[in-house]
Order: C-alpha cells, then structure tokens, then sequence
C-alpha cells in the first residue's frame, strides 16, 4: 500500500464506512421490497375479492359480471398489465384468460400469493376460492387475479434509492472533510519541514514543539535530542582541532627558533650539531603527534561493521607489545611481565589492538616509578576476552579519572605526552564494540588497573 499518510488515513476510514453503506444499504432494500411487495399483495387480493364478490347463481348457472372498479385498483403512470381468471371446480371458465396459471391454496378461505409466468411475462399472481351454496349443491369458484411488476419494481427504487443516495453522500461528505481535516492538521508538519529546510547547516537551536499537535511532539522532541548531540559532537570537534594545532604549533616553533639558532651558528661546528640534533628531536615529536592523530581519526571512522574482519589472537598481540615495550621498561627500571594464556581469538582489527596494548601498557611504564611492576594479561572465558593492564605507580588524581579518555587530556604535565594515548584506546575499544574501564587498585595496594573486554559471540 501507498505511504502517504493522507490515503492511509482515507482507506481507514472508507472501508469501513463502505462495510456500513453495504450493511444498511441492504436492509434498506430489504425492507423497501417487503413494503412494495406487501402493498402489491393487498392491491392483489382487494381486486380479486371483488371480483369474487361478483359471483351469483342465475337460473343454475354461476356467473361473474366484472366490476371496473376490481381493475381501477391497478391504475399506474408504469402501465401494468392486469390478467384474471375466474373458474368453477369443475372446469368451467366464467372469465379472464384461459392459460392463466392458477394456483389454489391448501385452505379455502385463505389466500395465496405467488409468482408466475404469463404470456412470457412474469407476474404476481393471487388466488382465492369463494364457496357457492344453490339447493343444496356447493361450487367452489376459484378467482386469480395477477399483474405485471413495473409499478412494483417502481415503488421499490423510489423508496430505496433516496435512501442509498442520502448515504453515498454522507460517505462522500466525510471523505471530503477529512481531506481538508487532514491538509489542515498536517500544515504544522510542514512548517517543521520547512524550518529544517531553511536552516543554516551550523544552526543547531532545538525546533520549536509549542504550537505542535500532541501525536508530533515526540517526534520533534527526538530531532530536538539529535540536534543537542550534535551540537556536542561539533563542539568537541571544534575543541579537538583547537587542540591539535595549539599541540602542533608548540613543536613548530621550537623548530622555528632551532632553525633560526642553527643559521646564525652554521660556521660553529659542535653548536650546528646540537642545533640540528634539537630540530630533529622536534621533528620526531611532529611526527609523533601527527601518527597518533591519525591513528585516533582511523580508530574514530573505524566501525565494527567495517572493520577488516579477521581473527586475530589478543595473545599473541599482546605477547609482541611487551617484547617491544621490554627495552623501555628495562631503562624506566619497571619489571614488567605478562601472563597471557595460549590463544584467545577475537574478530578485530590487528594494527588497532597492537596500538591499545601499546599505549595501556605504555602508560603504565610511564607513569609507574622506577623500580615499580607491569602486568600485562590476556584471559578468556566463555563470554568474553580480557586485557587487563596493571602497575603500582602513583596512580591517576581523583579529580582527573573521568577525564583521561578525552582527547588532549593530561593528568601530569612534568612527563611529555599528547594526552591522545587513553583517547584512542577507547576508540579501538568502541570500535570493536568492547569495554573500556579505569579502576584504582585497592589501599594499601597502589596503581591503576586499565581493563579492556571483547565479547566473543560477536565473532
Ligand atoms: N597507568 C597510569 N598511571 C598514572 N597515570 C596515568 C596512567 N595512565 C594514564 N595516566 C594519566 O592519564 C593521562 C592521559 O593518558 P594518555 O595516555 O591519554 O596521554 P599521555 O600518556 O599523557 O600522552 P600520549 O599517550 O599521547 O603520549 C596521562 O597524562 C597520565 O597523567
Ligand atoms: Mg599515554
């Protein structure tokens, strides 16, 4: 079926409405053929009464002398044509047409109505039985009397049609009322139509839901909700590459100044080499920023619909991490170990896990004092697989743990960092539709315990 509201809407309301013309309509007529037929009976019989009233014995004889007034009964502009048939019982006619189908009822005194054929037009027919007394001897004579249908048939329409008109019109009336109702009622639709088509893109005010109907409200309401989380979405983006060029601009300078120092140093030899080592340290710390920056906006637009859907091994990911991150442990003077079991398979993105291993893990060195312990570890139960990274640093200040996983973010500021680390973890983890949790170790234990769970039946 179409979608338009408005045939919908209509089809509602006219099948039913068309069920009630069809019901009422059929005993409108059913009780227009019950009165045309029942005045056409009594015409009958009134005309065939006397007619029978007419029946008398002369000299032995019966006869009938047919009064006009038995036919007068008849008269209609519809030209009915009038038969009757005036017989004794034993054979004998004393009017009327011969062939006329006469019928007689099981009781004398009774009349009967029925339909028959005339002439090869059919008709309504009745037939009575008046008994005659004559010394002693009883004739029955059998009167009928029949006519065609056309005043029948013609009393029958006007007495149903006006009726069935009356309701088609009706029917009509309110197909035509709900039209107008309908492009009425929907114009505030359209006015919230237009106020979104005319928007300017970065006009995120909620629309207005005053003058609303109370059935449209939701709806608004819900685009309302849609554009209070875009407006957020686009604040943080803002936010987000307000922060990017501020972090880009403090290397850019430096490197500025460095070059700056190195031209003006180019003939002292061991200055232009401190000069050029400083400019690469920049450099790098560019490159840095720039690859994680990537690797958030990758870990961002990456969907787990999307994702390359391979099976990768946490285990086995996590296993070449902590062999990478071995030699910066050993110069931090962290032990950091791992307890991983044999497999544990999730569907995922490889280059993406790696880089949440990495920067948990990195973490954990970084911030963990020298002398301090990392746990790296990988568990698999039925349901799910879990990293687990855990140390016995510092741990993060109370009033910064909600704020870590946004970008930029930095709990300390006497280490070097992006804060774009606990951001892009959280993105690989959403990614892959996981859990991401920060949770401190209990007192007198110290450290943090970073958590991220992958549910196997995703697979
Ligand atoms: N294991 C930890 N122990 C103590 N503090 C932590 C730990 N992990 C994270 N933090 C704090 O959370 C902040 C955010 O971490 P995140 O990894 O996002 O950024 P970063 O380490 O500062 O920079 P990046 O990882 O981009 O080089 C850090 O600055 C640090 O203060
Ligand atoms: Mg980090």
């Amino acid at each position: 079926m179409t979608n338009s509201l408005r045939v919908r809407l209509l089809w509602w309301l006219l099948v039913p409405l068309a069920i009630y013309v069809f019901v009422t309509g059929k005993a409108a007529y059913d009780n227009a053929r019950h009165t045309a037929d029942l005045v056409q009976e009594n015409t009958l019989l009134a005309s065939a009464r006397m007619i029978a009233g007419e029946v008398e014995w002369s000299d032995g004889r019966l006869l009938v002398d047919i009064p006009p007034a038995a036919l007068e009964v008849f008269a209609s502009p519809q030209g009915d044509q009038v038969f009757y048939n005036v017989s004794v019982d034993d054979g004998r006619l004393l009017a009327g047409v011969p062939d006329f189908p006469a019928r007689q009822a099981a009781r004398h005194d009774s009349p009967i109505y029925y339909d028959a054929d005339l002439h090869g037009k059919p008709i309504r027919a009745v037939g009575i039985v008046r008994q005659m007394y004559d010394n002693g001897a009883i004739r029955r004579v059998l009167v009928s009397v029949g006519k065609t249908q056309a005043s029948r048939d013609a009393m029958l329409r006007e007495l149903w049609r006006p009726q069935l008109v009356r309701q088609i019109e009706m029917v009509l009336l309110a197909v035509a009322l709900a039209c107008i109702g309908l492009t009425f009622e929907l114009r505030p639709l359209l006015k919230v139509k237009e106020e979104v088509m005319d928007r300017d893109p970065m006009q995120l005010e909620p629309l207005r839901v005053e003058r609303l109907h109370t059935e449209l409200r939701p709806i608004v309401e819900a685009i309302n909700q849609c554009i209070a989380r875009l407006g957020l979405q686009v604040a943080a983006q803002r936010r987000f590459i307000a922060d990017a060029a501020h972090q880009l601009r403090t290397p850019l300078t430096l490197l500025e100044t460095q070059l700056q120092f190195a031209r003006q140093h180019r003939d002292i030899e061991p200055t232009l080499s401190e000069a050029l080592a400083a400019m690469q340290r920049s450099n790098r710390s560019m490159v840095g920023l720039t690859n994680k920056l990537l690797l958030l906006a990758q870990a961002e637009a990456a969907d787990y619909t999307q994702l390359a859907r391979q099976k990768v091994d946490l285990a086995s990911i996590a296993q070449d991490v902590v062999e990478d991150l071995a030699m910066f442990a050993q110069k931090r003077d962290i032990d950091l170990g791992a307890e991983l079991v044999e497999s544990a398979w999730i569907i995922g993105h490889e280059a993406l896990l790696s880089a949440l291993v990495f920067n948990v893990a990195e973490n954990a060195i970084r911030y963990t004092q020298p002398g301090g312990h990392v746990t790296v570890c990988v568990a698999r139960d039925a349901q799910r697989v879990t990293l687990t990274v855990t140390d016995d640093g510092p741990g993060i200040p109370a009033e910064a743990r909600s704020r870590v996983f946004e970008p930029f973010y930095r709990a300390s500021s006497d280490t070097e960092g992006t804060g774009l680390g606990l951001a892009i973890a959280k993105e690989i983890v959403q990614a892959h539709r996981g859990e991401i949790a920060l949770k401190h170790r209990e007192p007198p234990k110290r450290g943090v315990i970073v958590t991220a769970a992958f549910f196997v039946d995703l697979m």
